[in-house]
C-alpha cells in the first residue's frame, strides 16, 4: 500500500520497479567489465534464457470470491521466523558493481528482514558484515576449497560471527565457461578481487606465507587498490613474516594460494560428512537439479536442498532451473526445504517457484541490479517491491499464505 501512496502523491521509486528499466539503471551505473560479469552466464547463454522461459510457460490462474483481506506471507526456515519466503542468493566480488558491496546488501537484508546468503567470494568479509549488520539473518556458501584446514576455518568462523546455515554450492567445483568475461580478459580473482573471505582467514594467512617463501611460477596481474587494502589489513590481522612480505612476493602469494585453494573437484557424495562434523549449523545443497541428486541429499541427511543452475553462469544448454524443481519436490515430499534459485525476477515470479513447491525463492541478480543502480537503498527498494508484487499476486490469486500455493495455481502453456 505505502509504495502505491507514493506513487499517488507523484513520488518516483528509488530504483526502477520494471525488471527491464532496472538492469538498464544498473548497466549504467557501473563499468562495462563489471556489468558482463554480472550479467554474463555461460556459453551462448541459453541456459540463462531456459530460466526464463521456463516462467513464462508457466501461466497463473486465479481463483476468486476467497475473502484473501488478511494475509501473512510469513514462513518459518531453519528455526527462524522470516516475513516473506524469499532469500538472497549468494553474489561474489560485489565491489564490482558498489564499494559497499556485501555491506550495503547486509544492511538491506537487516531493514526488511529478508535472509542474505555470504559468498566465499564475497568483498567483506563476514566478520565485517557481521559488525555492519548484526540484525540480518545471515547464512554463509561455502565454496569447498582443496584445503580441510581452510574448509574448517571457514566453517568455524561462520558459526562465531553468528550465521544461521551453511550453505554449500557443489555446481561451480571448475567456473563455467563465460564468453563475456573471457572475451574481456576478466577474472576478478587474479586481480586480488573477492577474496576478502581468504584474506581474514587465520589459515590461509598461513598458507600465504609458505607460498610466498616459493618462487612465483607465472607472473601475477597487478592486484587492484581494493586487493590491496584487503590485503594489507591481513597483514595487520597476522602480523610477523606476513609484513615484511607485504611488499612484493605477499599480495601476489595470496592470489596464487587463492587460484590453488579456491575448489575440489574431487568431491564426492561421501565427504559431507566432513562437514556436518565440523558444524552444528543446517546444511543446504546448492546447484542440484537430478532427481537423482536430491534422493542422495536426503540419504546424506543434509537440512535443504537449493534448486539452481547458478543463473545459467555455470553449463550451457541445460534444462531451465524451474523445469528442475517438480521432480526435486515430489522427491524430497516435504521432510527437508527446498530452495529455488535461477531466473527469478517479479513478484509474480517468485509466487510460480513457491507454487511449484519451493519453500523460499532466492533472488540474485535483481538485488546486485538494486546495488548498482542504488546501493543499500537500492537493495532494499528492489527486495520491497518484490515483497510487494508478490503479495499482490497472491491476493488476486485468491491465496492468503504461502502455504496455500500449490501447483493446480499454475498452468503450463506450450510457447
Ligand atoms: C552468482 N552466484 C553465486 N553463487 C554462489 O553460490 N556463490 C557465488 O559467489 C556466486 N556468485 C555469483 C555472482 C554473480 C555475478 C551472479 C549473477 C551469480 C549464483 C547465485 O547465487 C544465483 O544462483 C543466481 O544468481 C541465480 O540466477 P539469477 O536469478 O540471478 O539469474
Amino acid at each position: 500500500t505505502r509504495i502505491y501512496r507514493e506513487g499517488v502523491y507523484g513520488r518516483k521509486p528509488r530504483v526502477p520497479v520494471d525488471p527491464r528499466r532496472l538492469s538498464l539503471a544498473a548497466r549504467s551505473a557501473i563499468s562495462r567489465r563489471a556489468w558482463n560479469y554480472l550479467r554474463g552466464s555461460a556459453g551462448a547463454e541459453s541456459t540463462a534464457a531456459a530460466n526464463r522461459a521456463a516462467f513464462e510457460r508457466h501461466r497463473i490462474v486465479p481463483s476468486m470470491l476467497r475473502d484473501v483481506s488478511s494475509r501473512n506471507l510469513g514462513i518459518e526456515l531453519f528455526g527462524r521466523a522470516v516475513p516473506a519466503p524469499l532469500f538472497l542468493s549468494p553474489i561474489g566480488v560485489l565491489e564490482l558493481v558498489h564499494r559497499h558491496g556485501d555491506l550495503a546488501v547486509a544492511r538491506a537484508a537487516a531493514a526488511t528482514g529478508v535472509p542474505v546468503t555470504l559468498s566465499t567470494q564475497a568483498s567483506y568479509s563476514m566478520e565485517r558484515v557481521a559488525e555492519v549488520a548484526p540484525d540480518a539473518v545471515r547464512w554463509f556458501q561455502l565454496y569447498w576449497s582443496s584445503d580441510d584446514d581452510l574448509v574448517t576455518s571457514m566453517l568455524r568462523r561462520a558459526e562465531e560471527s553468528g550465521c544461521e546455515a551453511i550453505v554449500i554450492t557443489l555446481d561451480t567445483h571448475v567456473l563455467g565457461w563465460r564468453p563475456r568475461d573471457l572475451d574481456a580478459g576478466f577474472l576478478p580473482f587474479a586481480h586480488g578481487q573477492g577474496i576478502a573471505q581468504y584474506t581474514a582467514d587465520p589459515v590461509f594467512a598461513s598458507l600465504v606465507r609458505r607460498r610466498a617463501e616459493r618462487p612465483a611460477s607465472s607472473p601475477a596481474p597487478t592486484p587492484t587498490p581494493q586487493a590491496l587494502r584487503a590485503l594489507w589489513s591481513m597483514s595487520r590481522n597476522h602480523p610477523g613474516s606476513l609484513l615484511a612480505n607485504l611488499r612484493s612476493p605477499y599480495p601476489r602469494a595470496a592470489v596464487e594460494t587463492f587460484l590453488d585453494v579456491f575448489s575440489r573437484s574431487s568431491l564426492t557424495w561421501d565427504e559431507l560428512d566432513f562437514v556436518r562434523q565440523r558444524t552444528n549449523l543446517p546444511i543446504v545443497l546448492k546447484g542440484l537439479q537430478h532427481v537423482e541428486d536430491a534422493r542422495r541429499a536426503l540419504d546424506a541427511g543434509v537440512d535443504g536442498i537449493l534448486v539452481s543452475n547458478h543463473g545459467g553462469r555455470q553449463i550451457d544448454g541445460a534444462l531451465g532451473a524451474l523445469d528442475a524443481l517438480p521432480g526435486i519436490v515430489a522427491e524430497v515430499d516435504d521432510r527437508i526445504p527446498v530452495l529455488f534459485d535461477s531466473g527469478i525476477r517479479t513478484g509474480a515470479d517468485a509466487c510460480k517457484a513457491l507454487a511449484l513447491g519451493a519453500t523460499a525463492a532466492g533472488i540474485g541478480r535483481p538485488y546486485a541490479y538494486g546495488l548498482a543502480a542504488g546501493g543499500a537503498e537500492g537493495v532494499r527498494t528492489v527486495l520491497e517491491h518484490l515483497v510487494a508484487e508478490l503479495d499482490i499476486t497472491m491476493a488476486l490469486a485468491g491465496i492468503a499464505a504461502p502455504s496455500e500455493l500449490e501447483p493446480g495455481l499454475l498452468r503450463p502453456v506450450h510457447s
